[in-house]
């Protein structure tokens, strides 16, 4: 049994390690160090918890550990690296639902967890901890669930939305607030549980009208709620290791938020009210018209035109990761390089489906972090490159962003490729991408369209090259 200071010190020493994870996870380079700080910092943190006095039945904790261990290492094996935006949501409602379960725990029996007073009661200060900890805990839960049914095309992620939807969540919230402080003045089930249902339905409430392709933003928000759960958790059982790793999480979940609003141009409100995106989702409501003109080339039209180029920067989309093309990507830029050709890869903050999804790829293919460019360093250097050659990208490099004010991308930052002496593009179709939008760069002059798979494209170019 460690004393109180011991625990004090490792729980520090846990912290810092999460903290050094959180700097770690910032760069690909640096990110399996921060994976393995991380997870020994919270090794380091269960096993102080487990020693604790109020730590009693360990036969259940096995259990739990082994049930949870088994499902979660299978699913760590099975889950595809494209379905990873609804594994991550559907973890997030597990924290939203641990931390409810908690609370009810603690209401339950505040002796067990050493938050009783006198009378066997709550002091004012845990009847508070328990509301936040609750209803933010709650929302966290129904909301992912939400999240996971529309990514996982369980629910249609069609946005949807109904007259005074706004006014209906207003109302819902304060009643759910005026349920919260009646519990605090009172410490009685009825409010509690009013208030714990009413969160329940808020989370559904605010999910249902945020559209397709504002789903990024929202995941990371309900890592940032999980996080602020967990840390109100953490003040219920006075474990100061829980508010740390909760505040840590809550934060850095809203700061992933805003930096992926300005990668969208969207402001934070606006995603909350929702609506835009609908398209999306449904599958890409909007079809390319099919009756334009596009040029279409083979694999050795292609090899042809970037082994004589000086210059080819590479912009990785959401279908390399759906070909899972990028170790043949890697072999063709291998070949290209010791041919002396200087190739790059432009990164968009929103390629993909999740952040940092293609340098993710890119990193597993072992592709040197040095070419792999971040869009704005980039963008200004496709008008000195002879070849833009897009892999499995469309919404992130689709002019309409910069030029009709009527399209819902209006505002986004692209990149620039369209400014590229050539363009190449590989996809399968002229389908749209998730926005469901069709795309100009496509129907360009100096674009060659190659319709293939992205894997059996860059081995047919490696093949020519
Ligand atoms: P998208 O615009 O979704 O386009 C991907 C393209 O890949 C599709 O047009 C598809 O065309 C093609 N494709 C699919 N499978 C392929 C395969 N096997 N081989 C070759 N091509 C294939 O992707 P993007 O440019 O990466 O843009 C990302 C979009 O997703 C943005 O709208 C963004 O807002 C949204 N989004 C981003 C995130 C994050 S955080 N990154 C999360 C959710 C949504 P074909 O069917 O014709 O092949």
């Amino acid at each position: 049994m460690l004393s109180a200071n011991m625990v004090a010190l490792a729980y520090l020493a846990a912290s810092i390690l999460i903290i050094m994870a959180l700097k770690g996870l910032s760069s690909p380079e640096s990110a399996r160090r921060g994976n393995t700080f991380g997870m020994l910092g919270m090794g380091i943190a269960a096993l102080v918890t487990l020693q604790l006095d109020a730590v009693q039945n360990y036969a259940w904790i096995v259990v739990a550990v082994a049930v949870g261990g088994i499902i979660g290492g299978v699913a760590a094996r099975k889950v595809p690296m494209t379905h990873m935006p609804q594994t991550v949501a559907f973890m997030h409602s597990l924290v939203g639902l641990a931390a409810v379960l908690i609370a009810v725990s603690a209401l339950y029996d505040p002796q067990a967890y050493g938050i009783a007073d006198a009378d066997g009661g709550l002091h004012l200060a845990s009847r508070i901890e328990l509301f936040l900890g609750t209803f933010i805990g709650a929302i966290t839960f129904t909301a992912s669930l939400i999240a996971f049914g529309k990514l996982q095309a369980l629910l249609s992620g069609r946005p949807l939305v109904f007259s005074g939807q706004h006014w209906l969540n207003l109302i819902l919230g304060t009643a759910m607030i005026v349920a919260g402080i009646l519990f605090c003045i009172t410490q009685a089930w009825l409010p509690f549980l009013v208030m714990l249902a009413i969160a329940l339905v808020l989370g559904v409430l605010l999910i249902v009208p945020i559209g397709g392709a504002d789903m990024p933003v929202i995941v990371s928000m309900l890592n940032s709620y999980s996080g602020w759960a967990a840390a109100g958790i953490g003040f219920t059982l006075g474990n100061n290791m829980l508010i740390i790793a909760g505040a840590l999480v809550g934060s850095s979940g809203a700061i992933l938020s805003y930096i992926m609003c300005k990668a969208m141009n969207r402001s934070l409100i606006n995603v909350l009210l929702g609506g835009f995106g609908g398209e999306a989702a449904s599958g890409g409501a909007a079809q390319a018209t099919g009756d334009r003109p596009v040029k279409a080339g083979a694999a050795e039209d292609a090899a042809f035109l970037i082994k004589n180029s000086r210059s080819v920067v590479i912009v990785p989309g959401y279908g390399l990761a759906v070909a899972r093309a990028q170790h043949a990507l890697k072999e063709m830029v291998d070949a290209l390089l010791a041919q002396g050709v200087d190739v790059k890869f432009a990164i968009h903050p929103v390629a993909g489906r999740m952040p940092g999804h293609m340098n993710v790829l890119l990193a597993e293919a072992d592709v040197p972090y040095d070419i792999v460019h971040e869009m704005d360093e980039i963008n200004s250097e496709f008008s000195d490159t002879d070849v833009a050659l897009v892999i499995g990208a469309n919404d992130v490099t689709n002019p309409a962003a910069k030029s009709d004010p009527a399209s819902p991308i209006y505002g986004m930052p692209i990149l620039d490729v369209g400014k590229a002496e050539h363009v190449i593009v590989i996809k399968r179709s002229l389908a749209p991408g998730y926005a469901g939008l069709d795309n100009d760069l496509f129907y360009m002059d100096k674009t060659m369209m190659l319709f293939d798979d992205a894997k059996k494209a860059c081995e047919a170019i490696l093949q020519a090259l």
